[in-house]
């Protein structure tokens, strides 16, 4: 349960008792120049963190709702997403443990739906079968329809990402009789995880039988959910080849989630979906069969990592990397089924407080060693752990800055520690002067990641990924892509995204996040003229798929639709599928996120869903703060609209609003110089107003109330238009979903994930089935939960919607009050404006 936050305003976190030795940095080790956005780290001297930036939670937040019930919703994986395969004649062959996670499955669907499953042995012919999932033999004949012998390797096919376009692989004779061979996306030029896994899976199809072969067994796993995907799809049409690939090797989620319920945050920091699905008031929990059917629901998405702990890692969580490996080491076995590797968020001050060290100085050998042994005993006890999570220096969290040291610094040493063991080390871009003075116009916050980090290019080692939010400022519904990301060719960098809807609805408004994160992804530092579903390697997926990977914070909890709000189910499950290919459709992602999670729901529920949700990110765009100037948001929980409420803080989040104008001039000629961060052509589109789109005019340039955009319309009566006209949408969507929510009453809310298997339907089964009764007790699901779920579903939804439109209210009416109060011009229209 997320119930003992207290709400309390933001607070400037007081350093006064800062244990840091502040005379020990190196001179200039984080100067603030005038446009420098610098991060002081003055951790206490047991390294905690002084008091909570943002702290608070929304007091108008009902309490978890729906927090802790044992049988979880299905989301997109209903017993009735699996009939396809289920109903038919299915073979397996091949070894590895996640061979066993999908002969689990196709047991227990094929036992649901009347199929047939057989386990073959190598070697064995595996042509009687409807569908044969298959991993490559190594001696395979290469002209058999069932061989992968000849599919390229991904890193050989191709160097450019792209979705399910033809490519000239080197398929083999049988391959390229048959069709296309195509891939979701390539990864380009090095190793990206150090493993050797190969996750591309072959799908062929001739005749309506389906052969599905992988070189490993995650491979067989991402196939075997593409064909659960597919449904029916998958075994109709014309006779095809077709090869897939990930874009990119690292698919993380991150967890905000604490070990003890934090006074402020609670129990998962940023988190609307009730309580942890790992944690429970101090402790890890015993039942992770939530953490079980989640990392099921991953899989079939198709990520392959998750971080466990808030990047804020309080007291009680540094002790995860301890006392709790044995907890950890529970974690790692309940994902590892799946394919999904663990890492934990640490302290950089953990040598101190964890260690009874005097200094956590990153070139300090004692230091160096501590981590070391740390390293050591995290891989003894989980040979496959995945790394550590680092926000250092960054909003109170400890770093190397205290002891004069930078972030390669400190991040290099971190590297050394887990490298003999194949480790990687995330460490965060998010570092900022988070105590700045708002009377100060030349520091600019947006610049701040990039004036830590640039410098810094080539000096991290191999195996540390720099981690850089999507835009400069913090997860806005509207930001200009972060510069950072083009600025460091010589350092693997990860994009980072948020799930967890913090400043976009906080899983009370629906807000469907797919489309913001595909133009982030598709976004070419090259010029806007690029070709967006080829995605080269100047665009932010071509960058961070080469080596660093995307990652996301979860909106996960204990909720009993996983997150809060049903709807915002729609986003995990487009992270997965943006990640694997980041050039894919996010409108094509919902519809099938739909057609999954509702299937067979009547034609108006479906289209009312696609309606609610396609464009929900605009509509939230266009109800709260406008043209790129974000935040505007109540400080501390970030719910709800409060124009000043940043302005005279220290968080550096400003809009400049006077009686003329409003905007950030973040211009190289009279600005902050931002806009000449990003390469060319953007260093001009953006520094020019003839050229930022309108969009972002506000994030770029402080303009007067009557200048006017690119639409022909006045700034002031944009923000007016746009305001009345998102509220206007949300009342359509909430009319639309009480047109259609009784139909969903009855069984469109299907729950618990499991595939109840039925009397008689052994009787289906073949006799020479292995391996089918570990299905039912397979890892990841729980039993079907009884009847209401859909009605429950429908009427969460409902509430949501409702405060969204009350939300939206309050948005539209202080947004324009405050602006027409300010400027005098009254709407062209007349609305009512107070
Ligand atoms: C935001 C958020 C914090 C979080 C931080 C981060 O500022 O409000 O709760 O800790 O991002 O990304 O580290």
């Amino acid at each position: 349960m997320n119930s003992s936050p207290r709400s309390t305003p933001a607070s400037i976190p007081d350093d006064a008792s800062s244990g840091a030795p502040r005379d020990a940095r190196r001179p200039g080790a984080h100067a603030s120049g005038p446009h420098t956005g610098s991060s002081p780290a003055r951790p206490r001297k047991d390294g905690s963190r002084p008091a909570e930036p943002h702290a608070g939670r929304n007091p108008a937040e009902p309490p978890a709702s729906g927090a802790g019930p044992a049988r979880p919703h299905a989301a997109w994986l209903p017993e009735a997403a699996f009939a396809a395969v289920g109903r038919r004649r299915v073979a397996i062959r091949g070894d590895g443990a996640l061979v066993g996670t999908v002969a689990a499955e196709v047991a227990t669907a094929t036992a649901t739906h009347g199929g047939s499953f057989t386990r073959l042995e190598s070697g064995s012919g595996v042509f009687d079968a409807d569908l044969v999932l298959t991993i490559a033999e190594d001696d395979a004949d290469p002209q058999a329809p069932s061989s992968l012998a000849a599919a390229p390797h991904a890193a050989s096919v191709d160097h450019t990402i792209s979705g399910d376009h033809a490519i000239s692989g080197r398929g083999n004779a049988s391959t390229a009789r048959n069709g296309v061979v195509a891939t979701d996306g390539v990864v380009d030029g090095r190793d990206t995880t150090g493993e050797e896994d190969d996750e591309s899976f072959r799908v062929s199809r001739e005749d309506g039988a389906v052969v599905v072969e992988a070189a490993c067994d995650r491979g067989l796993l991402y196939g075997f959910f593409h064909v659960v995907r597919l449904g029916e799809a998958a075994f109709s049409g014309p006779d095809l080849v077709e090869r897939h690939a990930p874009a990119t090797a690292l698919r993380m989620l991150d967890h905000w989630d604490n070990v003890a319920v934090h006074e402020v945050m609670g129990q998962v920091e940023r988190g609307y979906s009730g309580g942890s699905i790992f944690y429970d008031h101090g402790r890890v929990r015993t039942d992770l069969s939530r953490v079980e059917a989640y990392a099921r629901l991953l899989a079939s998405t198709g990520v392959n990592r998750v971080a466990i702990n808030n990047v804020n890692v309080h007291a009680r969580e540094a002790r995860l990397l301890t006392d709790d490996l044995p907890h950890v080491a529970r974690i790692a076995a309940a994902f590892r089924p799946w394919g999904i590797r663990v890492h934990l968020s640490v302290s950089f001050a953990s040598p101190i407080t964890l260690g009874g060290l005097g200094t956590s100085d990153p070139l300090d050998p004692a230091v160096a060693r501590w981590w070391r042994e740390a390293a050591d005993r995290v891989w003894a006890e989980i040979p496959d752990f995945g790394g550590f999570v680092v926000k250092a220096d960054s909003e109170g969290q400890p770093g190397p800055f205290a002891y004069g040291r930078d972030h390669a610094d400190g991040a290099n040493m971190l590297a050394e520690a887990v490298a003999p063991h194949g480790g990687l080390v995330h460490w965060r871009a998010f570092v900022y002067d988070h105590r700045q003075d708002w009377r100060d116009r030349s520091t600019d916050r947006a610049r701040a990641a990039h004036d830590h980090f640039a410098p810094l290019d080539g000096r991290f080692a191999e195996n540390v990924i720099v981690q850089v939010k999507y835009g400069p400022m913090d997860f806005q519904v509207r930001e200009p892509v972060s510069p950072v990301i083009a600025a460091m060719p010589d350092t693997r960098v990860a994009l980072e995204l948020q799930v967890t809807q913090e400043y976009t609805g906080q899983q009370k408004h629906a807000v469907y996040l797919g489309r913001q994160w595909s133009e982030v992804l598709t976004f070419d530092f090259a010029g806007p003229d690029g070709d967006r579903a080829a995605l080269p390697p100047t665009s932010v997926a071509g960058i961070v798929a080469r080596s660093g990977g995307i990652v996301a914070v979860s909106n996960v909890g204990d909720d009993e639709f996983w997150t809060g709000h049903p709807l915002a189910q729609a986003n995990l499950y487009a992270y997965g599928r943006l990640a694997w290919n980041p050039a894919a459709d996010p409108t094509a992602l919902l519809d099938e996120w739909i057609a999954l999670t509702f299937p067979g729901a009547p034609a108006d529920v479906v289209h009312t869903l696609h309606e609610v949700l396609d464009e929900s990110w605009e509509t939230y765009e266009r109800y709260t703060s406008p043209l790129g100037v974000g935040f505007m948001v109540r400080p501390g929980h970030h719910y709800g609209p409060d124009v000043d409420g940043y302005e005279y803080t220290p968080w550096g989040t400003y809009h400049f609003a006077d009686r003329d104008g409003i905007g950030v001039d973040r211009t190289v000629a009279t600005g902050t110089g931002y806009a000449g961060l990003y390469p060319q052509p953007w260093a001009s589109v953006y520094e020019s107003l003839e050229t930022c789109p309108d969009e972002l005019l506000l994030f770029f340039h402080h303009v007067p109330y009557t200048h006017v955009l690119h639409s022909g319309k006045t700034v002031i009566q944009h923000i007016y238009d746009t305001h009345f006209d998102g509220v206007e949408r949300v009342e359509r969507f909430a009319a639309a979903w009480d047109g259609v929510a009784a139909a969903l009453s009855d069984d469109g809310g299907h729950t618990g994930p499991g595939h109840a298997p039925r009397p008689g339907d052994t009787a289906h089964a073949g006799a020479d089935t292995a391996g089918a009764d570990d299905g039912r007790a397979g890892p990841g699901r729980t039993t079907p939960a009884g009847a209401g779920s859909g009605a429950r579903l429908a009427a969460r939804v409902s509430e949501r919607l409702a405060e969204q439109l009350r939300s939206a209210i309050e948005w539209r009416d202080q947004v324009n009050t405050y602006f027409y109060r300010k400027s005098g011009i009254p709407d062209e229209q007349g609305r009512t404006i107070f």
